[in-house]
């Protein structure tokens, strides 16, 4: 179900060449694998939807899609659910009855999903290349390096790590094993208070603008209670008199697709639009964050669109298939949801997955063949899972 993009929505102009190419090439290094090995139909062939309606139906019960918000309109549609990491996850271990979950998101979303589901259970990731790059901004070399840095300065013993959902199956075990929890941007605050109640400090990775945010805007702490962790520097550029001094240890990993809103693009679309809301995500730098009306997940996002009165004005800080996707919903009711910035936004790993590589996993799978699966190493499950297990049972 394709809609017509309404007339009053602002196609932003397209944004540098390099944001788009993110994720192209094949990088056996990266969380997010390699370029999809599939023999792919055409994306011009007429018959994609058809194809994709009669392969999950031959599939029935036995496939669950899961969609993540920022997937596109031609993905979504074939959803059996939809939602921000914290309910795709809740979801995905739901359904212990679905033999296949095919995980329209990314990659660290699909090993979530195979970490929480049942050993029969196989999870599908229609392309192998739907990546992060914020998760690969942390490697499980330079996170027990970090920690080696911790423990030399004495604050290891009581510090908790406490890791955004949108890191690799590995950050997650290291997480598990050092008596930490993983948050999303749903739950990042009680996943704080959690883990303050069971040590002193917190080792926050790989988003530091998520961690920042929620410390400073959410808890009320000051931007000096945080200090930056660069993976890159010896020590990681910290002094271990900075490190007992932090409350927050935030390492330095951040969206590419969130850093492209500034201070500039709000208080442009205020002058612009008289009397507009704006609204953003967590994954936003703090400027950005402590200047906008209302900050949240992508699901509180659509929520809070829900509940807006006809004729108000929005200004949405996040990917831009959802904006638009939103923009597209809200407009029959009045709304008028504009994108926050003037270029383009996509996050071009989510964008991967496209009609031509859904159809080409779901006819596989009728076809008795699974491909693209996404398998977590059993010990590296095991630890990732009791961090996974503590976020799911946060207050
Ligand atoms: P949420 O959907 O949890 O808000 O996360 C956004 C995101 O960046 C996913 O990669
Ligand atoms: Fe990663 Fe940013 Fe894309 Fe989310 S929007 S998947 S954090 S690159």
């Amino acid at each position: 179900m394709t809609t017509a993009q309404p007339l009053d929505f602002q196609a932003p102009a397209p944004s540098p060449l390099a944001l788009l190419l993110l994720g192209r090439e094949a990088d056996p290094k990266s969380e997010r694998g390699v370029e999809c090995p599939g023999d792919l139909p055409a994306p011009s062939d007429p018959d994609l939807v058809e194809r994709a309606r009669a392969a999950k139906a031959k599939l029935g019960d036995k496939v669950f899609v899961l969609g993540h918000h920022y997937q596109r309109d031609e993905v979504i549609e074939f959803a059996d659910v939809t939602g921000d990491s914290f309910k795709l996850a809740r979801d995905a271990a739901a359904r212990p009855d679905a033999e296949y979950i095919v995980f329209c998101g990314v990659h660290f979303m699909a090993e979530s999903a195979d970490i929480l589901t049942t050993a029969g259970q196989q999870v599908v990731l229609p392309d192998l290349a739907a990546g992060c790059s914020m998760a690969d901004m942390a490697t499980a070399e330079q996170v027990a390096e970090c920690w080696d840095v911790l423990t030399e300065a004495g604050v290891a013993d009581v510090t908790v790590p406490v890791s955004y959902m949108n890191s690799s199956a590995d950050i997650k075990a290291f997480t598990g094993k050092h008596g930490g929890t993983i948050c999303t941007s749903s739950n990042a605050e009680r996943a704080l208070n959690w883990a303050f109640e069971q040590g002193e400090k917190i080792l926050f990775l790989p988003d530091q603008h998520l961690g920042r945010n929620t410390a400073v805007r959410d808890m009320g702490m000051s931007l000096d209670d945080c200090v930056l962790y660069n993976p890159h520097k010896p020590g990681g550029g910290l002094t271990a008199e900075q490190l007992r001094g932090a409350k927050m240890i935030l390492w330095r990993g951040h969206c590419s697709v969130h850093g492209r809103f500034s201070l500039d693009s709000v208080n442009d679309v205020r002058e612009r639009i008289p009397g507009v809301n704006v609204l953003v995500h967590p994954e936003c730098r703090h400027e950005v964050v402590a200047a906008a009306d209302y900050v949240g997940s992508t699901e509180y996002i659509i929520k809070t669109l829900e509940a807006a009165p006809a004729g108000s004005k929005w200004a949405i800080g996040t990917e831009l298939n959802l904006v638009r996707r939103l923009a597209n919903r809200f407009a029959g009711e009045g709304k008028e949801i504009v994108f926050l910035d003037k270029t383009v936004c996509f996050c071009s790993t989510m964008n991967r997955i496209d009609l031509p590589h859904l159809v080409w996993a779901l006819e596989s799978l009728a076809a008795g063949k699974v491909v693209n699966r996404i398998e977590v190493d059993p010990e590296v499950a095991a630890f990732s899972k009791l961090a996974l297990e503590r976020m799911l049972a946060l207050p």
